[in-house]
């Protein structure tokens, strides 16, 4: 067996984090991985996911299996986090999952299990385990250029790009925190996708993965609940890997909405034959504590408006100072973006110029996580992104 082995390429962005640990220059900046970091550029575990912690490390009275569907109680509260008080909460069928990127594997089994010609309409440049993730579960996958001027999404060309679309096929949109451009529709524009959606009737698939990361948790959902309002089928990722912090407790749910509710009962036995399929149920642990946070949440969502303040406050700084400095506009947006990420408007060579002059780490495609930063850092990123810009 093993004499077929492929040479099979690593995955970039774990080497990149090799030569950042190897780096021995002081001022180095990691705006690499994917992760929250605080002032101190700890990914801390959030006060109140420990205090759950010990409350269920005292209470709990066994570890039997769970149901197919994973922890059901999380099921109730994530669907209330994710669609408000929406009445389409009667309308979902929601199962626990591993993580967001476990949500995203069984929608994709859903839909190649049930429409396996369907085209999924994806971001370009967009979240990296989208494609294998779809592509995994046998599906095709199309691009389209996600693009901004100023900030502001140019959804000209994303429907530009989509012309070929065609009735049954699935569109990709971020919730909120677009990854890795930072750069979110306005509602008017959620609007424009929601009209494309049922003149083609093709099904939404809406990957929320940082609900409270932009503005809040309501108002990052704004676009998603719009949706649900007028669209009949769509589906959505759902994750509480960063707005509580639970990276490696693998916490995440996907739901199908449908008014159709003769289905919920076939479509829940579909689910859970996917996940028995391939790893049985999820992980309880995660939703246990992201339970007890929802059922009391307010000291939750303070901790969690800490972390997108950082964010939002490191972004205006870095904003300020570019335009003090006269910058080029297309870095000046940082201020107009939303979540952890960017994508530097710079080539390749200048991501590596970064690298190699400042010890300055982002992704070659131009992707930094601002939360990598630090304030004392911000003018040290705005002079060497003025230095390699030259
Ligand atoms: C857009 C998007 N979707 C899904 C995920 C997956 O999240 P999880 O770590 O919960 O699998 C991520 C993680 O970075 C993401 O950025």
């Amino acid at each position: 067996m093993l004499e077929n082995l492929p040479v099979v390429q690593g995955d970039p962005l774990w080497a990149l984090l090799h030569q950042f640990n190897a780096d021995t220059r002081t001022q180095k900046i990691d705006m690499l991985v994917g992760v929250y970091r605080d002032e101190t550029g700890q990914t801390p575990v959030m006060q109140q996911v420990q205090k759950a912690e010990l409350k269920l490390a005292k209470e709990a009275a066994s570890k039997s299996y769970k149901m197919l569907s994973g922890n059901l109680e999380f099921n109730d509260h994530i669907a209330k986090f994710v669609l408000g008080n929406s009445p389409r909460l009667d309308e979902q069928c929601t199962i626990q999952t591993v993580g967001g990127s476990g949500a995203l594997r069984v929608l994709a089994d859903l839909i190649a299990t049930l429409s396996p010609d369907a085209v999924v309409w994806n971001t370009e440049p967009g979240y990296l385990n989208h494609r294998p993730i779809m592509e995994g579960a046998g599906l095709t996958v199309s691009p389209f250029r996600w693009q901004h001027n100023g900030g502001i999404l140019d959804i000209e060309t994303c429907f530009e790009d989509l012309a070929d679309a065609k009735e049954g096929d699935i569109l990709i949109l971020h919730g909120s925190c677009h990854n890795p451009s930072g750069v979110d529709p306005l509602i008017e524009q959620w609007q424009q996708f929601i009209d494309f959606c049922i003149a083609k009737k093709v099904v939404p698939l809406i990957d929320i993965a940082y609900q409270g990361f932009g503005v809040g948790p309501e108002e990052d959902a704004a676009g998603l609940r719009l949706f649900a309002e007028q669209v009949d089928l769509m589906l959505v990722a759902t994750s509480c890997s960063k707005n509580m912090g639970l990276y490696c407790e693998r916490t995440g749910a996907a739901m199908v909405l449908t008014s159709d509710k003769a289905q919920h009962q076939s479509l829940r036995t579909l689910l859970e034959r996917i996940t028995r399929a391939n790893y049985s149920m999820p992980p309880n642990h995660g939703s246990a504590v992201a339970s007890l946070l929802f059922n009391d949440p307010e000291a939750w969502l303070d901790e969690l408006a800490v972390c997108r303040n950082r964010i939002n406050d490191l972004r205006i700084a870095l904003g300020q100072l570019l335009s003090e400095m006269d910058a080029d506009e297309s870095l000046q947006a940082v201020t107009r973006q939303k979540g952890m990420f960017s994508m530097l408007p710079l080539t390749a060579e200048q991501m590596m110029a970064l690298r190699e002059k400042h010890a300055i780490y982002g992704m070659l495609n131009g992707r930094i996580n601002i939360a990598g930063l630090k304030q004392e850092q911000v003018n040290y990123l705005a002079n060497a992104l003025i230095d390699v810009m030259k």
